[in-house]
């Protein structure tokens, strides 16, 4: 398993002594510790970095596009194995853990076939003399900031595409994940990536890592997932060098139910929307907006659901929902659970804080929240379903837009003409509509207002990695 740092193809120690502690989040004990990189390996990672992408830019798309399929192969030739890294290091139950291999795989095959279908035109400038010919060139080193709630997927949605594209990048995975993350690097050598072409340099000091990595001259753009707080952050920093950016930040969606919704569907829905992934994704309904005709009624068949739901470490069969990620997640969530009570809520099952060992916290749901309270605000990123009711759905589009937030939307209603005209109202940018789940990479995956900037996915997203030149000429 390896635990060093890979920098332009060799395995190595970080500069200084420092290794990073990874926990098992169902214990609170370690598993193991990896080594820290410092600035100085940053540095090195993007020098190695700039010297492999000159190469990496000039293999024709066919060899790019072969190796990246080889990449999605080799992964679900592992998906077991790195099933169970997941969630040994995350703590999501077995079978999310293994899907998001086959999810995390997928991005290297959809983007082997974008490799060999960039395409650039030719135009006539209005004068009819000139030509203009566009194309789209790789941006060059993209330094990727990931985060612990896909240790694989949120990694290869970005590798994937910038390297199809014909970009080197340089990792940094959380510090709280990057057992996963050195796991895939080494498996995607071994399907063929280049020396250098991928750096992986987990940090436990990731300010100055970040600092030293854009200062490089050789960095051209930075794309990162995690909160909206850390992306402002970065983009301000990111902001003196002018590079090129994308961010997929936080979320705080709405889930909606209509009276005429098929409350069986919308039920089961809402579990994949809110629960997948131990209700640590940032698509995770944040808040559940119920007609007033089935509130009660949603309400407690949902309870009824997330109340069987077993809890446990993720590698124990049957388990629907893995520990958080640490303590001060659960006392986050609890905190804004304790508040929603003290404001009126009802508690309808759940909200009870948990003994240890481990960082869990039983799935709970609330009803009679108001749509100002707190948890309605922020993005719980655990197993908590506030219910607001609505008798007005102009009122409705309102509260659920009335947040800085736009990433994710849900609508279950049976008549599709309104759950479109619905979805359009809503400012966000992925809207479920009659689904619970709407991850795909052959979507477009990002949020509108302060969600994050750019696209993840589709054709989208190998152009998010891509500049755009223009020759001028004529014939
Ligand atoms: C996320 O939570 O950041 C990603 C969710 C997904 O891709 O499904």
């Amino acid at each position: 398993m390896p635990d060093q740092l890979l920098i332009g193809g060799s395995w190595r120690n970080g500069s200084t002594d420092e290794r990073i502690s990874v926990l098992d989040p169902a214990t609170g004990e370690e598993l193991t510790t990896v080594a820290s990189g410092s600035p100085e390996d940053a540095t090195a990672a993007v020098d190695a970095a700039a010297k492999a992408q000159i190469g990496w830019a000039q293999t024709a798309p066919r060899e790019r596009g072969e190796i990246l399929r080889n990449c999605w192969q080799i992964m679900l030739e592992h998906q077991d194995e790195l099933g169970e890294l997941i969630t040994a290091e995350h703590g999501k139950p077995m079978a999310d853990a293994k899907g998001e291999i086959a999810y995390a795989a997928e991005f290297f095959r959809w983007n082997s076939e974008e490799a060999v279908r960039l395409r650039g035109t030719i135009g006539n400038a209005p004068g009819g003399a000139n030509k203009i010919i566009v194309h789209h060139p790789p941006v060059g080193v993209v330094v990727m900031v990931t985060p612990w709630n896909f240790p694989a997927a949120m990694i290869t949605r970005k590798v994937a595409p910038a390297l199809a594209a014909g970009n080197a990048v340089v990792v940094k995975p959380a510090k709280e994940t990057p057992l996963t993350a050195l796991r895939v690097a080494e498996l995607l050598e071994e399907a063929g990536v280049p020396p250098g072409v991928v750096n992986v340099v987990p940090t436990q000091n990731a300010g100055p890592w970040f600092e030293a990595a854009t200062e490089h001259t050789a960095t051209r753009m930075v794309s990162f997932t995690g909160s909206t707080e850390v992306g402002r952050v970065l983009l301000r920093r990111c902001a003196d060098r002018v590079l090129k950016v994308a961010m997929e930040l936080g979320g705080n969606a709405p889930f909606i139910v209509f009276n005429d919704a098929d409350l069986d569907a919308a039920v089961e829905g809402a579990m994949v929307a809110k629960m997948r992934h131990s209700a640590e994704t940032c698509t995770a309904a944040n808040r559940f907006l119920v007609e007033a005709g089935v509130a009660d009624d949603f309400t407690q068949r949902l309870g009824k659901v997330m109340s069987a739901v077993e809890i446990g470490p993720g590698g124990k069969a049957g388990v629907g929902c893995g520990p958080m990620i640490n303590a001060a997640a659960v006392e986050s969530i609890h905190g804004l659970v304790n508040a929603a009570v003290s404001e009126g809520a009802t508690l309808v099952t759940g909200g009870e804080a948990m003994d240890g060992p481990g960082f869990f916290y039983p799935p709970t749901v609330l009803a009679d929240v108001t749509p100002t309270a707190a948890i309605n605000q922020e993005e719980i990123f655990g197993p908590v379903a506030p219910v607001v009711p609505f008798t007005d759905t102009d009122d409705m589009i309102r509260i659920a837009n009335n947040t800085e937030m736009g990433l994710a939307a849900y609508v279950y209603t049976a008549d599709i003409g309104r759950g479109l005209a619905v979805s359009e109202r809503l400012e966000s940018g992925m809207v479920g509509l009659n689904r619970g789940a709407m991850s795909d990479p052959a979507a477009p995956f990002g949020g509108m207002k302060q969600s994050g900037l750019g696209r993840e996915g589709a054709s989208e997203g190998i152009l998010e990695f891509c500049e755009t030149q223009y020759i001028a000429t004529q014939w």
